[in-house]
């Protein structure tokens, strides 16, 4: 019999909600045989304004002792922007060096797409997870007067690039159609973009069986749109990632459907899942939240942890469920996450 050490944030807003459903299909997919400890984390804006702590140092140690972690949401309007974002969630995707941020765009079947006609749309967008703008790199100088500057410096090493890229190439050998897309800004952004080209270049001989292609950003938001089925694998910095991969949402039937995966491959330190939307202020508490986002995570956690079967049958139930959704009555988050169980159970 095995065990698995399951740490839960729940975070802010929505978090609190859609990792309920999450738990309770987790819990209807294991396997016989097969337990999960689960420790909840208060941390979020609750904690933040009892204590003044976003991540203490006492949990992020605890956090290494799990074999995954399951995060909600965190932001809140009462916290100053940013400093859950980057002292809660960006800490943990820093400290357990989660370089490959995986983010699936697949429109399920009968999923209604705001796109023309009926688009296939299935490919994953490797995210670099560690580096580009996200590091925390700037300052601001002159603060507060008319002459304030900021800068926020983009940063890209060799080493991050290169072993992003591979994931990336690794991912596109071994899927049906073997093709990889670069996307960045090269034109502009010619010292970063360098790098990545030419690594992206040099990398691709050591996989001859993968097309690849490179477009613009700019472009890439063109082709998600009008030709989302040109992509199989996409691979791209940190912020054109994050820009992306809400776009990719909104073409395969929105945001409450969009999963990710933090991930270390190493294993040295505990990969995190989460649904890639945010806290959702605006519908917080309400039983509004789609939970499908933190399901289909919660699938990619359990493939992460060599339990594909599993994985799939969420998967499988997510599909099923999504299928009826056109003509089905409009459902709470708990309502959802009640019919998933029920799927992956029976
Ligand atoms: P958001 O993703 O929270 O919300 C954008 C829109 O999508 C809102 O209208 C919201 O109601 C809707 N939406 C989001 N998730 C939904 C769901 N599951 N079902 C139905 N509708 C859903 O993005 P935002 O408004 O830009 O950010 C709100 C807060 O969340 C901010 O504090 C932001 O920093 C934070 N945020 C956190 C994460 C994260 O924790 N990974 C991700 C994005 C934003
Ligand atoms: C996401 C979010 C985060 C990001 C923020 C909240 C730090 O938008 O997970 O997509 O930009 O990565
Ligand atoms: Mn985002």
């Amino acid at each position: 019999s095995r065990s698995i050490r399951l740490a839960v944030i729940p975070g802010d807003g929505i978090g609190q909600e859609v990792v309920a459903e999450g738990l309770k299909v987790l819990g209807a997919a294991l396997p016989s045989g097969t337990k999960v400890e689960t420790t909840e984390y208060d941390l979020g804006a609750r904690r933040w304004h009892a204590t003044g702590e976003t991540l203490p140092d006492s949990v992020l140690e605890e956090l290494k002792g799990h074999d995954a972690i399951l995060l909600g949401a965190v932001g809140d309007p009462s916290v100053p922007s940013g400093v859950l974002e980057r002292g809660l969630l960006l800490k943990l995707r820093f400290a357990f060096d989660h370089h490959v941020n995986l983010r699936p765009g697949k429109l399920f079947p009968g999923v209604k797409s705001p796109l023309a006609g009926e688009p296939q749309i299935d490919f994953v967008v490797v995210r670099e997870g560690t580096e580009g703008p996200y590091v925390g790199n700037g300052g601001t100088l002159r603060a507060g007067t008319p002459h304030e500057v900021a800068t926020e410096v983009s940063l890209n090493t060799a080493f991050g690039i290169e072993r992003v890229v591979r994931d990336a190439y690794r991912r596109a050998a071994a899927r049906p159609r073997k093709k990889l897309t670069l996307v960045h800004k090269n034109n502009v952004l010619v010292h970063a973009g360098h790098l990545w080209s030419s690594i992206f270049a040099r990398v691709g001989q050591e996989f001859p069986e993968v097309t690849t292609d490179y477009l613009h950003v700019d472009a890439a938001t063109i082709f998600f749109v009008t030709q989302p089925e040109r992509f199989d694998v996409i691979v791209t910095d940190n912020l054109f990632g994050d820009i992306l991969t809400d776009l990719a949402a909104a073409v395969t039937g929105g945001i409450g459907l969009a999963a990710s995966g933090n991930i270390n491959p190493s294993g040295d330190f505990p990969s995190m899942f989460e649904p890639v939307h945010g806290s959702a202020p605006d519908i917080a508490g309400q039983g509004k939240a789609d939970p499908t986002a933190t399901v289909l995570s919660v699938a990619m956690l359990l493939e992460h942890l060599g339990l594909a079967e599993e994985a799939a049958r969420i998967e499988a139930a997510v599909a099923a469920d999504l299928a009826e959704r056109i003509d089905g009555p409009v459902r709470s988050t708990s309502q959802i996450g009640d019919a998933l169980a029920a799927r992956v159970a029976g």
